[in-house]
């Protein structure tokens, strides 16, 4: 700052634009001092004081100036400024971006001084700067989601959106909002300013359109009108109906059938697993605990070494990307002999039938061929394995470590139900194949989708859940842990928790 008393023994005539002080002395400097922030009064002392010096100092911006000279500005915000004047990249001479200080300096000195670092603009140190760098690879899998979402209003937006789109079969605009949210879900900060967004991969107009309403306006129209529409509401309880998927759920919805009560009063003949997904919708739609899934995870290991005393387990899906609830519970089951996996399934659930523990259950079988199937429908995301589709029946204070306090009021009425029902999904996988299938049923969804788009795309790879296959090379990449799998697609090692895309 200039003291004020010197400020007092300058003329009053600030606002003159002429050339007032003797000739230029510095043809090769030409000045502009910016008013932003400076204040158009300190901005005319300031001029009137350089052209008494000696320098040429400009009134109005034009292609001439050499030197931009401003206070309390950062680089970004002059920059932006210079660009609207057309001064930008483009421009035949680079203009020189400075501060104040180097023209106090050299007001005192009587001559332009040495352009110093400390005569340059800084650059914002807010989060904007490291969002923006923090983001450089624009597939899911090649960057770190945690569960700490630090963006969770924009990303539930999006992500509704994305569903919405899904229940209309309009996959490619899901993915679209999946991808968006995922780039947002992976940032270090939280977003408060459209400008932040700059440089950021994935954000399409309309995912870019809804961001914005939300930074602004705390809210996003569309997606209001989208949870209060009548059609997303019965979409969303229909196929929360284990077994009803979109188009089902669309062709009911056409029909009048938009919630369960009409359903059930339809007569519309459901499948097994639709009746078995109606007759428990309450306890289905109602999130698995990390302590149910574990006391799941007892019961599945002990029906395996029943069967099997070497074969094992794997709690796999949501809850090993560390995720305190899910909509189901995921289990790989393997056997360290090659083949030994053979026919294991109808035993583990047999077992599980004796004991009580199942409420529904539908194997499919194992139709994975090297042979028949790869490479060409290697990368598919259906996957082949032997599977089993189950509902199971937990029993109360199963769920470890969250039993109620015994209380008076929790003693129970005999006819009070001692269970909840919980889906499980259970896959076999041959020891050889385990890895690719650890890989592909941990998730999330969208990593697992950017990890087949990357090999695919990147690396002229195939990736399943069973092989990857690569293309040029003309033969299958054989991997005993999902570190190799990574290594193989030229990818930095993602651990589960960080898969959370
Ligand atoms: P889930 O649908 O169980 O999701 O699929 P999740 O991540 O565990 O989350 P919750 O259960 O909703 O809490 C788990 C993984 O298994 C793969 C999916 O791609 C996902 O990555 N999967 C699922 C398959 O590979 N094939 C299938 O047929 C189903
Ligand atoms: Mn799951």
């Amino acid at each position: 700052m200039v003291p004020l008393k010197r400020r007092k023994t300058v003329p009053s005539d600030t606002g003159s634009t002429g050339t007032d002080g003797g000739p230029t002395r510095f043809p090769q400097v030409v000045l502009f001092l910016l008013e932003r922030k400076m204040g158009a009064s300190r901005r005319a002392f300031l001029s009137k004081l350089g052209r008494q010096k000696g320098f040429q100092v400009e009134e109005v911006f034009s292609e001439t100036v050499t030197h931009v000279i401003s206070e309390n500005n950062y680089g970004d915000e002059v920059r932006t400024w210079l660009h609207s004047q057309g001064g930008g990249p483009g421009r035949a001479a680079p203009v020189l971006l400075l501060d104040i200080s180097w023209y106090t300096e050299s007001m005192r000195a009587g001559r332009p001084v040495e352009i110093l670092d400390a005569h340059k603009l800084q650059e914002q140190q807010t989060s904007e700067t490291e969002v923006v760098l923090f983001l450089v690879s624009s597939y899911a899998c090649q960057r770190r989601t945690t569960l700490d979402n630090q963006n969770s209003t924009v990303t539930d937006a999006l992500s509704l959106l994305a569903e919405n789109a899904e229940l209309s079969e309009e996959d490619g605009r899901g993915v679209a909002f999946r991808r968006a949210a995922a780039v947002l879900k992976a940032l270090p900060a939280t977003v408060t300013d459209t400008s932040q967004l700059r440089g950021l991969p994935c954000l399409g107009e309309h995912s870019l359109r809804v961001i914005r309403e939300i930074l602004e306006n705390g809210a996003s129209s569309e997606v209001d009108s989208t949870k209060q529409s009548e059609r997303f509401k019965a979409l969303k309880v229909l196929t929360g109906i284990f077994g009803v998927g979109a188009k089902t759920a669309d062709r009911w919805f056409r029909e009048g059938i938009h919630d369960l009560h009409r359903l059930r009063a339809s007569g519309q003949t459901l499948n097994r697993a639709q009746q078995a997904g109606l007759d428990h919708y309450d306890d289905l739609n109602q999130p698995v605990s990390r302590a149910e899934a574990d006391a799941i995870g007892d019961i599945v290991r002990n029906a395996v070494v029943s069967v099997s005393a070497e074969a094992r387990v794997a709690l796999t899906g949501g809850f090993r990307r560390g995720k305190p609830a899910g909509h189901d519970v995921d289990f790989l089951v393997t056997h360290p002999e090659e083949g030994r996996e053979v026919g294991l399934m109808p035993k583990v659930v047999s077992w599980l039938e004796s004991q009580g523990f199942l409420l529904y259950q539908k194997i499919t079988r194992n139709s994975y061929l090297e042979s028949k199937d790869g490479p060409g429908r290697a990368a598919s995301n259906m996957d082949r394995f032997e599977r089993c589709f189950s509902i199971f029946k937990l029993p109360e204070g199963e769920n470890r470590g969250a039993e109620e306090p015994e209380t008076e009021n929790a003693s129970r009425t005999e006819t009070a139900r001692r269970w909840r029902a919980v889906r499980v999904d259970l896959v076999v996988s041959p020891i050889s194949q385990f890895a690719f299938a650890q890989l592909g049923w941990t998730g999330s969804k969208l990593f697992e989708r950017e990890l087949r788009r990357w090999a695919g795309h990147e690396k002229a790879m195939s990736l399943s859940s069973h092989a990857l296959y690569d293309n040029k090379q003309s033969r299958y990449l054989r991997a005993a842990s999902e570190e190799e799998i990574f290594a193989h697609l030229g990818l930095e090692f993602v651990p589960p928790s960080e898969r959370n895309a």
